[in-house]
This record gives structure tokens, sequence and C-alpha cells, in this order.
């Protein structure tokens, strides 16, 4: 058995998987601002372009072979940010390695593949970070202590709507269920589940409803999850790719309701928050940036992450009970 990887001096050293949007406009800036973090280097399909990529960003080694990046010592972590249904096998190459993985959300596209990642990541006994980077937002955070709080009495009902109009010809690899097998659902959808368990423990009950009205491919382009909660909360959540883009998010609770537009994301246009009609500002920061630093202080301390195993499986099997097929 390969034991977790340590470095000398404790800093840790992180390698990414994927050259995508998330990679490009999230992650390589976040590495870089993290203290004791080192962007060691990263994995392509294609060398040419990890090279390109590489050399574009400021990432000194490249790969287009995982095993060989796993074998590199200075690798001590891994960004696992490419199609869903590669997290399965990199996040258990890695763990197998002894490598931490901070794994992009959904955790991958079957509650089976999770349970298997689950297996090797506890026996290995690495550090494992789910990316629900949203909890990192400071408008979350103020939108839970809200939902847990006394402002607006007893809470007995949220509902959000994320929409995004995406059409097929414009994705990669959502839309292949070879990739993935969420595509509504798991673009933004398994962020409001993450929320909503964030705020009010594990459902004991699920319901949903899972539709491709316009393009009729394998994957979700309508999804709606009803989920009732320990004491009897309900939440729902809409999650579509038909609609022009934007979000709501309404919390009820006896003495009035909390509501939000455009604040499930990133440096959302026109961003409102409101408890019970008095407006509520909160200072804009950079989720990925504090999601990094929570991994790096998670491997160094031998402490779980914010979000982590449980987070990853349970959300996958939600998905799956809402009737993602
Ligand atoms: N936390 C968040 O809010 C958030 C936001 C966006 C995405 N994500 C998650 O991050 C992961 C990546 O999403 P993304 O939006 O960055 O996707 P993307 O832009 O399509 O990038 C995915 C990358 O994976 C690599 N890849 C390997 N096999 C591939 C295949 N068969 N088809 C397409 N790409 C392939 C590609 O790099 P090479 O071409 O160099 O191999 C590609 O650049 C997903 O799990 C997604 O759910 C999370």
């Amino acid at each position: 058995m390969t034991s977790p990887r340590r470095s000398d001096d404790g800093t840790v050293g992180i390698a990414i998987l994927g050259t995508g949007g998330i990679v490009r406009r999230s992650f390589v800036p976040a590495v870089k601002a993290t203290p004791g973090a080192r962007l060691v280097g990263v994995l392509s399909r294609d060398r040419a372009r990890a090279r390109a990529f590489a050399d574009e960003v400021g990432i000194p080694e490249v790969y287009d072979d995982l095993g060989v990046l796993l074998k590199n010592p200075a690798v001590h972590a891994v960004i696992v940010a490419t199609p869903d249904a590669q997290h399965e096998p990199q996040v258990i190459a890695a763990a197998d390695a002894g490598v931490h993985v901070l794994c992009e959300k959904p955790m991958t596209a079957t509650p089976d593949g999770c349970g298997r990642m689950a297996e090797a990541v506890s026996r290995a006994g690495v550090t494992f970070a789910m990316g629900y980077s949203l909890r990192f937002l400071n408008t979350i955070r103020t939108i839970r202590e809200v939902a847990q709080g006394d402002a607006l009495g007893r809470v007995w009902y949220a509902r959000a709507l994320w929409t995004s109009r995406t059409p097929a010809a414009q994705e990669t690899w959502r839309t292949d269920r070879a990739q993935g097998r969420h595509w509504a659902i798991g673009r933004v959808g398994t962020h409001v589940i993450d929320l909503y368990r964030w705020c009010f423990g594990e459902p004991v009950d699920v319901k949903g409803n899972i539709t491709r009205p316009r393009d009729g491919g394998p994957n979700d382009e309508l999804s709606t999850v009803i989920l009732t909660f320990p004491g009897g909360v309900v939440a729902e959540l809409t999650a579509s790719v038909l609609f022009p883009g934007g979000n709501s998010l309404e919390v009820y609770g006896e003495d009035g309701a909390l509501l939000a537009r455009n604040v499930l994301g990133y440096g959302l246009e026109n961003p409102s928050l409101t408890v019970k009609g008095t407006p509520v500002a909160v200072t804009p920061n950079n989720a990925f940036a504090e999601e990094v630093a929570d991994f790096v202080r998670a491997i160094r301390t031998g402490t779980p992450p914010l979000s982590g195993l449980d987070d990853g499986v349970r959300n996958v099997a939600i998905m799956e009970a809402a009737g993602v097929r």
C-alpha cells in the first residue's frame, strides 16, 4: 500500500487534469494564488495542446499519460477537471498512487462509480475534496446562515431555478453518454442539491422529473427535484439548459422569506439578495481560491475539507433517485 504523499517542506505540488473552461478560468489562478501550493503540471489528451496551454498560463510540466504524471514524486495532489465519467478512473488511479484529490462535481456519472471511488480513497487514506465550490462564496455562506438561523422564523420551504440556454451543438461532452449522464442537473442542479444538503441535512425523501423535450438526447435538459428533509422542510430545484441564463433562490419561513437572484454562480450580473424585504450586501469573493486553500489546508493538517467524499456520493445518489438513468 502506497502512503499518502507529503513533501519535505510542506509545499503541496498540484497537477491539473484537463485543460478546459474551469481550469483556465478558475483553477490555474486559484492554485497560483494559494500560499503553500505549487502548480507542477497539466494533463491533456494531446501533448501539443497541453504544451500550448501550459506555456500560455505558466505551468511547468505537461503530460498526456496519467500514469506517468502520477509517477512524478513532485505531484502530491491532483485537481480532476475532466468530463464526469473520467473522474472515476482518474481518481482511483490517483488514490492508488497516494495522491490527494480535489474532484470536480458531480463526483462521477453513476452511484456504483462513486462507490468504487470512495473505496479507493478510503483504502489509500488520501485527502479527497469535492468541488462544491459554491460553499465558498460569501453569498452562499450568508444564505446558509439565514436559512439555519432565526431571522425567517421556522423555515419550511425553499425553491430554486437555475438555467442556461445551451444548445447541444455547443456542448463538448455533456450530451455524450460515454462521458457523463448529467447535463442540466450536472452542470448546475448538483450545486443546488449540495446547498440544500448543506443547509438542511440529509434528505429523507427524493422525487424527481427528468425530461429531454428539445433535443431528446440521452441526458437531461429540464430536471426538477423535490427533497424532503428531517423535520419536514421541503426544498425543490429546477435545472435547465433550455432558457436564457439566470437563477433564483427563495427560502420561506413562518416570519418571512429570503429572495435571491443571480447569486448561484460566480461574478453574475445584477445579483440581489433580500431578507424579509431588506437588501443584504455581501462582499464578493473568489470561491475557487478559497476552495484550493481549503484543500491544501486539509492535506497539510489531515483534517477534512469543507466538502468531501460523502457529499459527492450522496449527491449522485440523489440525482439517481430523482430519475437520472
Ligand atoms: N465547480 C464548478 O462550478 C464547475 C464549473 C464548470 C465545470 N465544472 C466541472 O469541471 C469538469 C470539467 O468541466 P469544464 O466545463 O471545464 O469542461 P470542458 O471545458 O469541456 O473541459 C474538459 C476538459 O477535459 C479534457 N477531456 C478529456 N477527455 C475529454 C473528452 N472526451 N471530451 C471533452 N474533453 C475531454 C479536455 O482537455 P484536453 O482536450 O486537453 O484533453 C477538456 O478541455 C466537469 O466535471 C464539470 O462538471 C465545475
